[in-house]
């Protein structure tokens, strides 16, 4: 599988032919000013909650590249309401097949209001299962026991979880996370984007390191092979 890192929590996995774009946040994001949004293809774009540091571009990445909106519910009908209908929606312990492969959305500790204010319904994640394999995006979260539920019916090949405290797991719990799912391996997101969650990377890279989980922290606008 090829992962490529667009800034904070927004990446796109390549597979099989198939392309997923998660939580699009580009345009408001400086240090991702480098990334050409209008370049991305899409197949499916997920949406782990309504915050717009998550769905800032959702609307405009659906737009343009057609792609079906994987979300919960109330982000679905914000969608709706700006002319995106295009849209799966799920909910907690939900699963569904698409013709890229199957999802099934996790439970979040978090919070999720919308852009404009209206209620965001509850925070979730990812479990996506492709020919490939499966993996694990848990949306901006605590860290919670349900993880544990995870490898009792996904063998994990890699994980995506926020690192950057504050609003999220930080790097301890992030890699107390990888053991819960039984990975390991993770994908860094949710850090150094804006001051409350600046983070010392060598610090997180010690932590994970001390745990035996390889931590990959991909520079924006990198795409590395999982
Ligand atoms: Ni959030
Ligand atoms: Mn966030």
């Amino acid at each position: 599988m090829k992962f490529t890192y667009f800034g904070h929590s927004c990446f796109l996995v390549e597979s099989g032919g198939h392309r997923l774009l998660f939580d699009p946040f580009i345009s408001p994001n400086p240090l991702a000013k480098g990334v050409d949004m209008s370049a991305i293809k899409a197949d499916a774009i997920l949406l782990s909650h309504g915050h717009v540091d998550h769905v800032a571009d959702a609307v405009a990445v659906a737009g343009q590249t057609g792609a079906e909106v994987v979300c919960n519910w109330e982000t679905g009908e914000w969608l709706g309401r700006q002319g995106v209908t295009h849209v799966a929606a799920m909910n907690h312990g939900g699963a569904r097949r698409f013709g890229f492969g199957r999802v099934k959305m996790t439970s979040a500790i978090h919070s999720s209001t919308l852009p404009d204010g209206s209620p965001g319904g509850n925070p979730g994640g990812f479990v996506v299962e492709l020919e490939e394999g499966a993996f694990y995006y848990s949306g901006d979260t605590a860290l919670t026991m349900d993880m544990k539920l995870i490898p009792e019916e996904f063998l994990i090949h890699f994980a995506v979880l926020p690192i950057g405290d504050n609003f999220t797991m930080g790097a301890a719990d992030a890699a107390r996370a990888a053991g819960f799912v039984r990975t390991s391996t993770v994908i860094g997101v949710h850090y150094n984007t804006f001051p409350p969650i600046t983070i010392n990377t060598g610090e997180a890279m010690e932590t994970f390191a001390k745990a035996g989980v390889t931590l990959l922290l991909p520079v924006i606008g990198e795409t590395v092979e999982v």
